[in-house]
Order: structure tokens, then sequence, then C-alpha cells
């Protein structure tokens, strides 16, 4: 039993010595320390022995399994080790890495930015409207009578309830002065919808942006310096405007503004419509609140608003504007940031 246990033993560090893998590592494992491995076995026929010879080898015995599992469990980690490092000799840290596309945000986006951008310079915040809205507040209170032709079924999206979908973002004016006492200051960039045939010129949904200014003593030189810092910062310093009467129903008196600038076209561009608010319209607000925070006598205001897609073409000198909806990459791209 001695020399057997004796000779088991030098195999069982032989076979350590040879195993050069994880795998062969853990079959040794089991062949020696496993529940019916070798030692167990051994372990067993003790009982055999006498008495004598039986603590004796039972110590050798056990000394055998310490030193085998010590010498094992160094192995394995040596093993795994190598295994580790294995993994990453073929990694060249050097190659370049792989890159992956990155999103950008829309043109139309990036500009309704820079205009927010520049109106709140001026102390101007954000406002918002429904996109669905009532013809109170999208006619009736911008002093747009039943009889006006935008109010017709081909030109506005009537809902079913009576609702429609707004033809304007001057919707917002209304709202923001029917919440907040002036002085008021705001800008609404939106939806606008129009039964328009959709052509390299409209779309039956487009975006606006909506400007109005409320206060004491506003007056038609307020709007003049607003809108022309406002056009110069947008397109630079050489920009020139012009104020060319119009008529608004809700302003009075009332202009479009035509835009010349060396770098985008030597020809007068429309860009606005703009105008001084009716007293008629501060007067629907104050009968809707109840109040006389709008008494015309003492509030003025003056309000523009725009079309963001055409001032985008102008500028991207963009020749359709179904192009701004079909989400092609290669227009996309070329406003990675500014342009
Ligand atoms: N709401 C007008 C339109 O959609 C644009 C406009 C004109 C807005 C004059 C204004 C304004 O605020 O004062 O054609």
């Amino acid at each position: 039993m001695k020399e057997d246990i004796e000779q088991q033993e030098r195999a069982s560090l032989l076979a350590l010595e040879r195993a050069t893998e994880t795998d062969s590592l853990k079959e040794v494992r089991l062949h020696y320390l496993g529940k019916n491995g070798v030692i167990s076995l051994l372990s067993e026929k003790m009982k055999t022995l006498s008495k004598e010879e039986r603590p004796i080898l039972g110590r050798h015995l056990h000394q055998w399994r310490t030193t085998f599992s010590q010498a094992l469990e160094t192995k394995e980690k040596l093993l795994n080790q190598r295994a580790d490092s294995m993994a990453f000799e073929d990694l060249d840290s050097s190659l370049p890495g792989t890159s992956f596309p990155q999103g950008g945000l829309h043109p139309l986006t990036l500009l309704t930015d820079r205009v927010v951008q520049i109106f709140r310079r001026l102390g101007f915040s954000l406002a918002e409207g429904p996109d669905i809205d009532d013809e109170w507040h999208c006619f009736d209170a911008l002093n747009t009578p039943a009889h006006h032709p935008a109010r017709q079924e081909q030109d506005t999206f009537y809902l079913p309830d009576g609702r429609l979908l707004r033809t304007h973002t001057s919707t917002v004016q209304i709202r923001a002065m029917e919440e907040a006492v002036p002085p008021l200051r705001i800008i609404a960039p939106g939806s606008a919808y129009r039964r328009d045939e959709v052509d390299a010129t409209h779309l039956a949904q487009f975006t606006q942006m909506e400007v109005l200014c409320v206060g004491e003593e506003i007056t038609l030189a307020d709007l003049k310096g607003t809108a022309e810092y406002f056009l110069r910062e947008l397109l630079g310093p050489q920009t020139e405007c012009r104020f060319r009467p119009h008529f608004f129903p809700f302003t009075e008196p009332s202009f479009e503004i035509d835009i010349r600038s060396p770098i985008i076209s030597r020809k007068w561009l429309e860009l606005a419509g703009c105008g001084m608010v009716d007293p008629a319209v501060f007067q629907a607000v104050n009968q809707r609140r109840g109040d006389s925070a709008y008494d015309p006598e003492y509030i003025s205001g003056f309000a523009f608003g725009f079309g963001l897609e055409r001032l985008l073409m102008i500028l991207a000198q963009i020749p359709d504007i179904r192009m701004l909806l079909e989400n092609d990459l290669r227009l996309l791209k070329q406003f990675s940031g500014e342009f």
C-alpha cells in the first residue's frame, strides 16, 4: 500500500507537469481529486490497514492531497493568465477604430435654433400654442372677419368638430396675451397648415416663426430696429431691409419686409409680414381675459412672422422646398453645423 501511494503520488505530479492546457488540467484534477478519484479510492482502502500502519499512511495521503491541490491551483492560475494574454496577442491597438456614423440636426432645426438665439439676446422668450386650434384664436381674435378668404374651406383644414389646423403661428400671439400681462416679448416657432397644392415653393405643412413685443410706448421704430438687427445678425451686416406697405387684418399699419444682400441675391426678396398690433386684437384679448390689461390707450406692440423653410431655401440656395422633407443624406450632410 505504501508503495502504491508513493507511485501514484509521483504519477500525479508528473501528470500535473505535463498538463499544458486548462482542459487537460481539469482532467488531472478530476482523476486525482474527484469524488471517485485516485486519492478518494486510496482513502477508502485505508480501512483495510492495520492500526499501526493506518495513521502513518493516512498522514502521508493527507499531505499529498494538500500539496497536490496547491500545486494544481497555482498551475491553473498560470494557465488562465496565459490564455488571457494570448487572447490579446493578435490585437493591434495601433489600428484605426471602427467609425460609427453620427446623426445630425436637420437644417431647419439648426436654422430655428439660430433664430431663437438671436431673439433671446434681445430678451424674447419662447412661447407655444397647439397645432389644432379654434377659429377664435386663428381668426376672430386676430381681427379676421368671417368673410375673409383665409377662412374658406379650400384654404383651411377644418376638423369635424369645427376646430382647425392653425393656418399661421399668429394664434400664439393671442394665447400668450391671454396668459400674461404686458410687457411681453415672445417668439413662437411652429407648424402652420394650409390647403396648398404641394409644389416647389409650397407645402401643406410648413414652419413659421412668430414674434410679438407688447408694452408701453412700443413704436414702429422698435419694430424696424428689431427686424433689422435680427436680419443683419442672421444674414450678415451688409443686408439691406425694405419695409413695403401691405395689409394684414391683425396689424395696422402693416408691412412686408424685403431683404437684399450681395452674398445672397441682388434682387429684393420678400421675407416676412409685420406691423403694429391692431387695437382690435388687444380688445379681443381683453374681452377674453375679462380685464383691460391690454388697453390700447396705453399699450402698443409690434408683431412679425415669417416662414422658416422659405428663409432656409434662400440662405442655403435650395431650389425645391420638398427637398427638405426627403431626408436625402446628400443634402442633409451639407449642414452638419452652420450654413
Ligand atoms: N400670419 C401671417 C401669415 O401667415 C404672417 C404675419 C404677418 C405674422 C404679419 C405677423 C404679422 O405677426 O404681424 O401670412
